[in-house]
């Protein structure tokens, strides 16, 4: 598809559309080796050789980034009072009006998906796609014997909030340890199923989605993007979920 040169370079997050023409003018940006002398010039970004000042021009349609979400940062773009997932990328990405797709509350940690795809998105966080996400918890008190089968029949929380079946495996070392498999993304779910059944959560660490897992070479804060494959990973990969309890 062809695109022009000046919306490649903003899209790849190099220059603004206005902040670019410097670098045409001065003829710093080259198509297949030539030099490009205004922005307005088309090329097709997935066959074209760009370069600014001799470095290849990557360019994406859509970014995914993967995120090992830290304590105390609500998942938003903006927030009056406190900090925001989004914070923490680099600003031309954070520019691109990157959004987390999928929440975790201000206190809990790990996998967290930001992307400025809306329909990639959609797909994550709707139960229709069955893109299971799993959490480690960590609760106050032992998870009692008949949680799993609760878990697995549905939950009904509060008067009528019926959950769909979900998975609940508890520590064979520890009964206040418990992994929590869920295909639907209610507010607080995990929180409120466990208080549910009698087992408050201290600590809640996403660990995967779909297919794809934390990568645990990033700190609490790092991230860094998909890489080729996880992106499918998300959408088609991942085990079943297990409930014959
Ligand atoms: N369930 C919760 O209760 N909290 C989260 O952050 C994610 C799932």
């Amino acid at each position: 598809m062809l695109m022009r040169l000046d919306k490649i370079l903003s899209a790849a997050g190099i220059a603004s559309r206005s902040g670019s023409k410097a670098l045409f003018r001065a003829g710093r940006v080259t198509v297949n080796g030539a030099p490009a002398s205004s922005g307005a010039g088309k090329c097709d970004p997935e066959t074209c050789e760009i370069r600014v000042d001799g470095a290849p021009v990557v360019y994406r349609e859509h970014y995914y980034i993967m995120m090992n979400k830290p304590e105390g940062y609500l998942s938003a773009t903006e927030d009056g009072r406190d900090r925001v997932v989004t914070e923490l990328l680099d600003p031309n990405l954070r520019a691109r009006g990157l959004f987390p797709a999928g929440r975790l509350d201000k206190d809990s940690v790990g996998l967290l998906i930001l992307t400025d795809d809306g329909d990639f998105c959609h797909r994550v966080i709707s139960p229709k796609s069955g893109v299971i996400k799993t959490y480690l918890a960590e609760c106050s008190a032992p998870i009692p014997d008949f949680a799993p089968r609760r878990f697995a029949e549905g939950l009904t929380l509060g008067e009528n909030m019926r959950c769909l079946p979900a998975e609940l495996r508890v520590s064979p070392s520890d009964p206040c340890l418990a992994t929590v498999r869920l295909q639907e993304g209610k507010f607080h779910q995990v929180k409120r199923m466990l208080a549910a059944v009698g087992s408050p959560v201290v600590s809640l660490k996403r660990v995967s989605e779909g297919g794809l897992s934390l990568d645990e070479a990033l700190a609490p804060g790092q991230w860094r993007e998909l890489r080729k494959g996880e992106k499918e990973l998300i959408l088609l990969g991942g085990e079943p979920l297990h409930l014959n309890i």
